[in-house]
């Protein structure tokens, strides 16, 4: 099979998907794999969900595709949905996490421009990802992915994660946003503090500023709350999601309150594909499994049961010096190149990614069996013990 005609972006296992089932992957050799990457924390619900594929099943057989110029009902019911269960009021659709970034970036340049021409500067946070298109890329706190990219979007400012007088000395008028990850993720799975993200709230209500939370990676009940927010306490004017919205299925979302989302008008923001009925409808039967059927109630009992065990991991092997993160969100740091964890853990028949520079990342379903995080666990120890 030639792979030479895809474009040459990442740092790819030579190993090639065929189906999957659960929190199980399987290979073209039929070898089974216990996958806690998830797709990055995309498939919330495991592989081939019988909610989604009845979803992609109905839907398709009623209307795929038809342009923002008209209405769909998913697209209503879908941002009702949202709606009802946030603080927020109105949302924008798209199809990834970078556009929903976009997205927030773009309201909050607007949201500024209405208030003074000079109000259009966006501070971001060292160490952060936002995604890789330009503006994302322009507030992703981490050299390696910007260097190669030259001028990047003018107008943002970095500061220290979890650094309050940093943040403070750098708040002024011409702030139209601060941009956050609750849980930082490609940084190394770094949790915010919880008077850090208050301050902020403060910082952004006193200068008339746009706090946006990307919970991209972190959100949709990753930590044990539908959105992350509603773990940390603090509400921010807009929430960027994407990833396990769809479960799969390519969606994202930006979910603002009033006062920021006015600031829109027709013309703005488009986007071809978003919002588009089939992509809802998928995010719906997702959002009801999630929240109606109680599974992200189920994800700190998960978690609590899941992190004991990696506790004990780290009690036994002293290459491990912290478990971190939240519900199912984990990061395993590790004083060793979290490379040869990952690897050896992909030969054995289980699925993690590194995080950071220290970090090996855990994203199981949030559905994820009870037997499925026993299995990865004994890999995991395996790995371990011959290390
Ligand atoms: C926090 C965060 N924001 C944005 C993105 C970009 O999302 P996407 O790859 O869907 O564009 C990611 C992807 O990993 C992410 O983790």
């Amino acid at each position: 099979m030639s792979k030479s005609n895809v474009m040459n972006t990442y740092g790819r296992f030579d190993i090639t998907f065929e189906k999957g089932i659960g929190s199980k992957v399987y290979d073209t050799n039929g070898k089974e794999y216990i996958d806690f990457v998830s797709g990055v924390a995309v498939n919330s619900l495991g592989h081939s969900h019988e909610a989604i594929i009845n979803a992609l099943k109905e839907q398709s057989l009623k209307l795929i595709h038809v342009s923002n110029l008209y209405w769909n009902i998913p697209q209503i019911n879908l941002a009702k949905k949202l709606v009802a269960y946030s603080h927020h009021d109105q949302v924008f659709f798209c199809n990834s996490g970078t556009e929903a970034v976009e997205t927030g970036l773009k309201l909050a340049r607007k949201y500024g421009k209405l208030k003074s021409n000079t109000k259009n500067k966006i501070i971001y946070m060292k160490n952060s990802f936002h995604g890789r298109t330009l503006g994302a890329l322009a507030v992703t706190g981490q050299e390696k992915y910007q260097k190669d990219f030259m001028p990047l979007m003018e107008g943002v400012k970095a500061v220290a994660f979890n650094d309050i007088k940093d943040l403070e000395e750098n708040m002024n008028e011409d702030i139209c946003a601060v941009i956050i990850e609750p849980i930082q993720g490609e940084g190394g799975v770094l949790k915010a503090q919880k008077d850090f993200l208050q301050k902020a709230r403060e910082l952004c209500d006193e200068f008339d500023a746009l706090l946006i939370f990307d919970e991209v990676q972190c959100g949709i009940g990753r930590t044990g709350k539908l959105f992350a927010y509603q773990s940390f306490g603090t509400v921010p004017d807009v929430i960027c999601m994407a990833k396990g919205l769809g479960g799969g299925f390519p969606i994202g979302a930006t979910l603002a309150n009033k006062r920021a989302a006015s600031a829109f008008s027709p013309g703005d923001h488009g986007c071809t594909f978003g919002g588009n009925p089939l992509a809802c409808k998928v995010a719906l039967s997702v959002l009801e499994e999630l929240v109606d059927k109680g599974i992200v109630d189920q994800v700190s009992e998960k978690s609590g049961y899941f992190v004991d065990r990696l506790k004990n991991l780290k009690s036994k092997y002293p290459i491990i010096e912290e478990i971190q993160g939240m519900g199912l969100m984990l990061g395993i740091k590790v004083n060793i190149e979290p490379k040869a964890i990952v690897n050896k853990c992909f030969e054995k028949g289980l699925l993690l990614v590194g995080a950071g520079k220290d970090v090996v990342r855990m994203l199981p379903p949030l559905n994820v069996k009870n037997e499925d995080m026993e299995k990865a666990l004994e890999i995991l120890e395996d790995v371990l013990a011959c290390l």
